[in-house]
């Protein structure tokens, strides 16, 4: 079996990416320890929160806002773009300006933008001119190490925002929610390991049947940034075609449009993620819309998110889609580690600066 060939990872992943995946764990643990000893004020009267950002790590927000959906008291917004909204203004206004790299002219813009809007602002990144400006301006900078690619960096960019929002009082104690969170990633990354042969890799055998095929993955509620994720780790680990689609709202657009083109129809792969911790509506939408989709040609399947709690559930369901996005690009013949069209693109656009 393809994927059963050790020399095949030295081959076509001499950085080690599956290293990066099976580590997720010890970096989400890794963050909160970080954040619990890194410097924060102990700011009061907030009543927005802004996370700026873009690509990976711009996703650990977008974890992070639906994971903290149910319980945060105040509106959390993941902006991915230049300045900032109109509405984030003064020192009621908390901006986190989260880029790996640290020199992301979006999030360098949005940073800025804080800054002269006069918001409450925490820069969280490796380094690069925004922990540089950050000083500069007095702003607390959580710095963290990673030397790997930033999407590979997901457990640093979701686990050090949980982390500041406990700080702040922005939610309860998370200790208990990253303690199964990390058990149940421990459980189901020792079945999913390149060691483990196909037959009894569910994650080998997801990515055999992606082959060839438009993806398209459909999450709702906390896995919705999980469909969001696994369609970037697609498209950047496997230099493929993905999408996704959040329900309900896909129920009410994306189900009408699998007719036309008739061959990409029939080259389609939908995939459902599923939580018994969905809202029962939702967990009944899942189910019929990929009964809909097969309905009309597709080929669908579903992965069923385990573990105690929304938190061990979105990350197992995170490193599932980790892992297959990993296989998939062995199975193209690509590395999965450079983004050379990601790369190249920012330079064209620094040269116009
Ligand atoms: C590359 C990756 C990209 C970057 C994005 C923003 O692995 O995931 O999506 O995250 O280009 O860069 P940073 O994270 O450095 O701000």
């Amino acid at each position: 079996m393809l994927f059963d060939d050790p020399a095949m990872y030295s081959q076509l992943d001499p950085q080690d990416m599956r290293g990066e995946i099976a580590r997720l764990p010890d970096q989400l643990a890794e963050a909160q320890a970080l954040s619990r000893a890194l410097p924060l004020p102990a700011w009061t009267g907030l009543t927005r929160v802004v996370i700026a950002g873009m690509g990976g790590s711009a996703i650990g927000a977008d974890l992070l806002a639906a994971h903290a959906l149910p319980d945060c008291r105040v509106p959390v917004f993941v902006h991915r773009d230049y300045g900032l909204p109109g509405w984030a203004a003064g020192p009621e206004t908390l901006v986190i300006a989260s880029s790996h790299s640290g020199n992301t002219e979006e999030t360098l813009s949005a940073f800025e933008a804080a800054l002269a809007a006069g918001c409450r602002v925490l820069a969280v990144c490796t380094g690069g001119r925004l922990a540089a400006a950050a000083e500069q301006a007095g702003i607390p900078v959580w710095r963290f190490v990673h030397a790997g690619q930033p999407r590979a960096a997901v457990g640093f960019s979701f686990g050090l925002l949980l982390g500041a929002f406990e700080r702040l009082g922005l939610l309860p104690n998370q200790g208990a929610e990253i303690e199964g969170a990390l058990e149940a990633l421990r459980g189901q990354g020792a079945s999913l390991a390149p060691e483990v042969p196909a037959v009894a890799n569910p994650a080998k055998r997801y990515a055999g049947q992606l082959m060839g095929r438009s993806f398209t993955v459909f999450g709702a509620e906390f896995l919705g940034p999980v469909a969001r994720r696994w369609k970037g780790q697609v498209n950047e680990l496997a230099k493929s075609w993905a999408q996704f689609e959040i329900l309900p709202e896909a129920d009410h657009n994306a189900l009408a449009g699998t007719v036309h083109p008739e061959s990409l129809t029939m080259s389609s792969f939908a995939m459902f993620l599923t939580s018994p911790l969905q809202h029962p509506r939702n967990r009944l939408r899942m189910e019929l819309t990929r009964r809909a989709y097969m309905l009309e040609g597709v080929s669908t399947d579903f992965y069923e998110a385990h573990g105690a709690g929304r938190l061990a559930q979105q990350w197992t369901a995170l490193q599932f889609a980790d892992y297959v996005s990993y296989y998939l690009a062995l199975a193209c013949g690509v590395d999965p580690t450079p983004v050379a069209a990601l790369e190249a693109f920012k330079e064209e656009m620094a040269g116009t600066q």
